[in-house]
């Protein structure tokens, strides 16, 4: 009709202000809060990560001491949530059960519904990023059979999620530094990407003044999909099913051939047509990992190196400048600490969740706010009049 600048999928069009995430794509640049992506996943630990996210600056230390206990008072879940899990096949895909149990969180949280209260606001916020990994944890016990584990609050963020993942009443978890280190170092990098889809759609959700716990459950939901975050599982998928280096070839082929739907997993972005700075930092910490674990020779990793140079060396990836994404080494990293493939999307929307929840605050605060709502170009049919059942 020409009234409406058509953009499917978003390419050209800024849906908001933000003062949260800068991405150059070209030049592969990414930082938070105007701090470079490489030096916050080297030096800072999540959580000061996450107050950097949400406040703006990062915290003194006397502010991320504050900071830490108060997501450490927040750990819990109520004894009745547990029994949401129940409820589930114990085969249920983990990220189907966090978006059923962190969408019922406002039910349990009045206040969460009381959005135009700044202070209420922030509880939530908290309640999240805290309840988070307990959840996460939660729906993988449910999984492997296993009782839920309570956080133990003398534990930082990540020790304290791999607790709850690998201890059992027989056996306490003692946190391999080494492990805890690349689970900080990859919630970092996955903790904000400006407005992705599953950001968008938190943003969307909220703008109709929606409660926080609702909006990050549909967040979650938005993740799943193998175009997202899924991919770090459909990667892992992608590898075993690939098996060895001879029949890399293959599936090069395939994935360049139009008439089939299989794409290479883990390659290609949106905004980065360079590289993604985020998986050349995780490159780095799987050898780390693997060198750690004494598994060098990880046959994965050695599947993984050698798809990517064959890729990186192929005309039809060069010329449509698709490069390894965040998600090409992750999965190898959270399999090599024993985290199963069913949870790597599970990880990142732990992580991701400081991301949504900065931009839902920050929408909440902007003097510009005001409902989502996209138009269309109508293609349907034209007017035409009703015809009686009976007569068609
Ligand atoms: N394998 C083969 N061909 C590809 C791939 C791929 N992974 N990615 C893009 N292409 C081709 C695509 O077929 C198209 O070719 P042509 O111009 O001949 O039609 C061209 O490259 C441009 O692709 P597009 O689909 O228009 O690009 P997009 O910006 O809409 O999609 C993407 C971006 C990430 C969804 C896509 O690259 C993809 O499906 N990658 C695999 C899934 C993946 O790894 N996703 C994780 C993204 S990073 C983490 C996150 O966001 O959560």
């Amino acid at each position: 009709t020409g009234m409406f600048t058509y953009d499917p999928g978003f390419v050209a069009t800024a849906s908001c202000r933000s003062a949260i995430t800068y991405i150059d794509g070209d030049k592969g640049i990414l930082r938070y809060r105007g701090y470079p992506i490489e030096q916050l996943a080297k030096e800072a630990s999540f959580i000061e990560v996450a107050y950097l996210l949400i406040y703006g600056e990062l915290p003194t230390a006397v502010e991320l001491t504050k900071f830490e206990s108060t997501i450490r008072h927040h750990t819990m879940i109520k004894e009745t949530l547990k029994n949401f899990f129940d409820g589930f096949q114990y085969d249920a895909h983990p990220m189907g059960i966090m978006v059923g149990v962190v969408g019922s969180l406002s039910a349990f949280y009045h206040d969460s519904l009381d959005i135009n209260n700044p202070r209420h606001r922030e509880i939530s916020a908290h309640r999240l990023i805290a309840k988070m990994p307990t959840i996460a944890a939660a729906s993988y016990k449910h999984n492997v059979g296993e009782p839920i584990v309570y956080p133990r609050n003398d534990l930082d963020y990540c020790e304290n999620f791999l607790h709850m993942m690998f201890s059992n009443p027989c056996e306490e978890y003692t946190p391999d530094p080494v492990a805890v280190k690349a689970i900080n170092t990859l919630f970092i990098l996955h903790a904000d990407h400006e407005q992705n889809a599953s950001t968008s759609t938190v943003r969307l959700s909220g703008s109709s003044q929606a409660n926080p716990f609702a909006c990050i459950a549909a967040g979650i939901a938005s993740l799943w999909g193998p175009s997202h975050g899924g991919a770090n599982e459909a990667v892992l998928d992608m590898l075993n099913e690939i098996g060895d280096v001879s029949q890399i070839d293959k599936y090069i082929a395939k994935a360049k051939d139009k008439d089939d739907p299989f794409r290479l997993m883990g390659f290609g972005h949106r905004v980065y047509k360079n590289f993604d700075p985020r998986a050349t930092l995780i490159r780095e910490v799987c050898h780390e990992v693997l060198e750690n674990m004494k598994d060098n020779d990880n046959p994965l990793f050695e599947l993984a190196l050698e798809l990517e140079k064959v890729a990186l060396e192929d005309e039809y990836f060069v010329e449509r400048k698709l490069y390894p994404n965040v998600d090409f080494y992750s999965g190898i990293i959270y399999q090599a600490l024993g985290i199963p493939t069913s949870m790597f999307t599970v990880m990142f929307a732990v992580a991701r969740t400081v991301g949504w929840v900065a931009h839902w605050l920050e929408m909440m605060n902007d003097p510009e706010f005001r409902i989502g709502r996209p138009r269309q170009l109508y293609t349907g049919a034209p007017m035409r009049d009703y015809v009686p059942v009976a007569k068609r």
